[in-house]
């Protein structure tokens, strides 16, 4: 199968290389800076151009270039009846069939960051005129990156972003603030970043293996008179839970704030 991208940016290289990795497929990248093309090419084996090539119906096309440059970047795309899979945030169905000129053969994806490695979760939509071989056919491109939730209505791509596609970004705080609490308990920079590593991904693993509910979980180490109680108090005491809720809800909102600029014509 020939998979082309338009746009050969940070989430193209990590899904393209999902498919290297997979073998079965030949990807053509289209990139518009020739840096980022050499390096493709070099890293990855893989055709590139500047400009895509006409495409045909058994062509995919993944257009992954930023949601602000979608517009000018499918002008003068043919995409000859090719599915269409779009990573960009944002951008609705209806707007990515006007900007193709009325394509309908398109699946909306939002994965994240840990896509990177293989480890990435993608929400997924496609509008219910599109057949069970192309949901296939986008499931196993994405699945290269990771796992797939599959949504009912197109909406909920939103709430995804509000979760998945930008909770690494809340990890990352989460693991920077235990690191600065190891940090002024007196550990070096190295130590500091070991143990709090190794406590997200041991309790993440543990979660996943045991199956337990997390509040369970969280309940398992909250001996009465014990350490961990005193803390998790002060997180109750200092609403931690509502403040991560609230951030999620500032998120989703301003993920749709954005869509609505696009859908404003
Ligand atoms: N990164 C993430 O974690 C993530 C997560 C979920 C969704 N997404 C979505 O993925 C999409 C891409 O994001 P990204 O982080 O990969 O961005 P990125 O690294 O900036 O990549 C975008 C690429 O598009 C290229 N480009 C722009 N206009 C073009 C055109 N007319 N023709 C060909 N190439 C063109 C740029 O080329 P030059 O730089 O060479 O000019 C750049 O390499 C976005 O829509 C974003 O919403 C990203």
């Amino acid at each position: 199968m020939n998979v082309f991208f338009l746009g050969g940016g940070n989430m193209a290289a990590a899904i393209a290389h999902g498919l290297v990795r997979q073998g079965g497929y030949r990807v053509h990248i289209a990139n518009r800076g020739a840096e980022k093309r050499e390096r493709l090419a070099k890293e990855l084996g893989v055709a590139v151009s500047e400009a895509l090539p006409e495409l045909s119906e058994n062509d995919v096309l993944v257009l992954a270039v930023k949601p602000q440059d979608m517009e000018a970047a499918c002008r003068n795309v043919k995409t000859g009846g090719a599915l269409v899979l779009s990573v960009a945030a944002g951008l609705s169905i209806d707007t990515l069939s006007r900007y193709l000129g009325g394509t309908r053969r398109i699946v909306r994806t939002m994965p994240n960051l840990p896509g990177q490695i293989g480890l990435g979760i993608t929400g997924m939509y496609a509008a219910g005129e599109t057949g069970e071989a192309d949901k296939q056919t986008a499931d196993t491109i994405m699945r290269a990156v990771g796992q797939t939730v599959w949504l009912n209505d197109e909406a909920q791509m939103h709430a995804v972003t509000g979760i998945s596609g930008s909770g690494s970004g809340y990890v990352f705080y989460l693991l920077d603030a235990l690191q600065q609490a190891a940090l002024a308990q007196g550990f070096d920079a190295e130590q500091a970043r070991s143990l709090t590593l190794a406590t997200f991904k041991g309790a993440v693993m543990l979660a996943e293996q045991s199956g337990a509910p997390f509040a369970d979980l969280q309940q398992s180490v909250m001996s009465k008179g014990g350490t961990t109680v005193e803390a998790l108090e002060v997180f109750r005491q200092c609403a931690v839970a509502e403040s991560i809720g609230q951030g999620v809800a500032a998120c989703v909102a301003r993920s749709q704030d954005i869509s609505a600029q696009f859908e404003a014509v």
